[in-house]
């Protein structure tokens, strides 16, 4: 079996002795010794693992901690190590020791390689969009103002060096065919590949980004007889026709964020909330999907814009609304065999009146208490002929709330009808109480994003909300 093959700051790596549950960030402390990169939290939540791995002609931050090493096979990596031309410092680096940005340290080689992706970043022009570039990386010590400060000074600097030079050089083959043991992990990198191999190995789990199964290796210790990948194969898309957006299962959360924007500006919204940087530029759409958490952010919008999933196989393609996708708790109707490949979703109607809403404790890198999706369509007299209401967190799948829908169907979009809606949301839902909220916290949340959704779209087709977050802390770090 042929080994696994990347490189790390310029030098060839090759591993055939280590399981494929091997994450990054052990293999970086233990075998090269680059013990820059650190261990926080091994689950994607403080940033101090980040590296930087080459995608085409960008450099994406991403959490080694979560990043099973034959998902690297034949990528270009960055750590801190990589950074310096002998003795002289990144610009990333020279701004974090200029600026005052290290206390005990133990953060800092994940925020300078979050630094490092800015400077080669074009889009930080505002703010809050600096502020997301930082949000998956935690201090202790510091305190962020220096941090930010630092971000400002270097943010698309793209200074004339290696890494700028190296951008868009392409990738060795992605291909991977690796076993350790009884342990084998399989890239195939095209469809008919994929086939073949569910065929050989009828017990596989799939792996896309890695960022929800990631989890299952660092903090239960799961492995896998057969682990098959999607990452390699050309399923990473975002096409349109003016009629329908057809989004591939594969394209990560940070690509569909920059895409959405124009086509989709809820859904692009709702992707501001969802997670780090680091995580959405490893997290899919289809992942988000498939593992059907109640929770998942992306499924109430989805829902809201009546999107359908397509499901593939090697003997045939199948479509299914998304809401006859979701069977019960984490629970799919994906049989054997089959993969979501894409996932289509309707271009906004002249006269819909959609927004997304995400209910967290905090407002950076946290799980939904209660998250929504609604779209309401009206005619000329104002009266609502179609009404899709979706909540997540209130069952133990994302789902539309069919008696507050009917409540609607039909009436004219007032404020008493929404209030009489919001009666019938009871009957609707009997959510649970856990450590996020209580059932009376989630039902009266429910009923007043309901309400917030009315305020918001009386007048208006598309509420003029800005991109970034509300409560983004706006006006310089300086
Ligand atoms: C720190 C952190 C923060 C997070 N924050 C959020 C958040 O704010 N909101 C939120 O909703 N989620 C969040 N997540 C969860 C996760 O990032 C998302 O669910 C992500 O979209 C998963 O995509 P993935 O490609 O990484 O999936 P993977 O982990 O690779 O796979 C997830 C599951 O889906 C299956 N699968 C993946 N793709 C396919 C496919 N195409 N066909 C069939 N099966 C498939 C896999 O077998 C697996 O069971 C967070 C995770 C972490 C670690
Ligand atoms: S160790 Fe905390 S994000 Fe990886
Ligand atoms: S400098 Fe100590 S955790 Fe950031």
């Amino acid at each position: 079996m042929p080994p696994i093959c990347f490189t790390i700051n310029g030098q060839p790596h090759t591993v055939d002795t280590l399981p494929p549950t091997t994450t990054l960030l052990q293999y970086l402390r233990l075998a090269p010794g680059l013990t820059g990169t650190k261990e926080g939290c091994a689950e994607g939540d403080c940033g101090a693992c980040t590296v930087a791995l080459r995608d085409g002609d960008r450099w994406r931050s991403v959490n080694a901690c979560l990043i099973p090493l034959p998902a690297l096979q034949g990528l270009t990596l960055v750590t801190v190590e990589g950074l310096a031309a002998g003795d002289v410092l990144h610009p990333a680096q020279s701004a974090m020791a200029a600026d005052g940005g290290s206390q005990c340290g133990y953060c800092t080689p994940g925020f300078v390689m979050s630094l490092f992706e800015a400077c080669y970043r074009e889009d930080l022009d505002e703010q809050w969009r600096r502020d997301d570039q930082i949000c998956g990386n935690l201090c202790r010590c510091t305190g962020y103002r220096p941090i930010r400060e630092a971000l400002d000074l270097v943010a698309g600097c793209r200074p004339a060096d290696q890494f700028t030079a190296q951008l868009g050089t392409p990738d060795g083959s992605r291909s991977v065919a690796y076993t350790h043991g009884e342990h084998t992990f399989l890239q195939p990198t095209t469809l008919p590949a994929l086939w073949q191999a569910f065929a050989e190995h009828p017990e596989h789990r799939i792996i896309s980004g890695a960022t929800d199964l990631g989890l299952e290796i660092t903090k239960q210790g799961r492995t896998w007889p057969c682990l098959i990948s999607l990452s390699a194969l050309p399923l990473a898309t975002y096409t349109t026709d003016g009629k329908t957006i057809s989004i591939g299962a594969t394209l990560t959360l940070a690509d569909l964020e920059a895409r959405s924007e124009v086509d989709l500006p809820p859904l692009a919204r709702m992707l501001r909330y969802f997670a780090s940087r680091q995580i959405k530029h490893r997290g899919t759409l289809g992942g988000n999907l498939c593992n059907a958490s109640p929770i998942g952010d992306i499924a109430p919008i989805l829902l809201a814009l009546d999107a359908s999933v397509v499901l593939l196989s090697a003997d045939c393609e199948r479509r299914l609304s998304l809401e006859d996708f979701f069977l019960d708790y984490r629970k799919t109707a994906l049989e054997p065999g089959e993969i979501l490949g894409r996932i289509e979703i309707p271009a906004i109607r002249p006269g819909q009146r959609i927004s997304a809403y995400k209910v967290s404790k905090r407002r950076e890198m946290d799980i939904s208490s209660v998250a929504a999706g609604m779209s309401v369509t009206l005619d000329e007299a104002g009266v609502v002929t179609d009404i899709r209401l979706a909540y997540g967190g209130m069952a133990a799948t994302t789902k539309r709330a069919a008696h507050a829908e009917a409540a609607l169907m039909g009436h004219p979009w007032t404020e008493e009808a929404v209030e009489a809606a919001a009666e019938r949301l009871a009957a609707d839902f009997t959510p649970m109480s856990d450590h996020r909220g209580s059932a009376w916290y989630r039902e009266t949340v429910a009923a007043n994003l309901l309400r917030g959704f009315f305020e918001e779209t009386k007048d208006t087709a598309l509420p003029d909300l800005p991109l970034h977050p509300s409560g983004t802390v706006l006006g310089g770090a300086r």
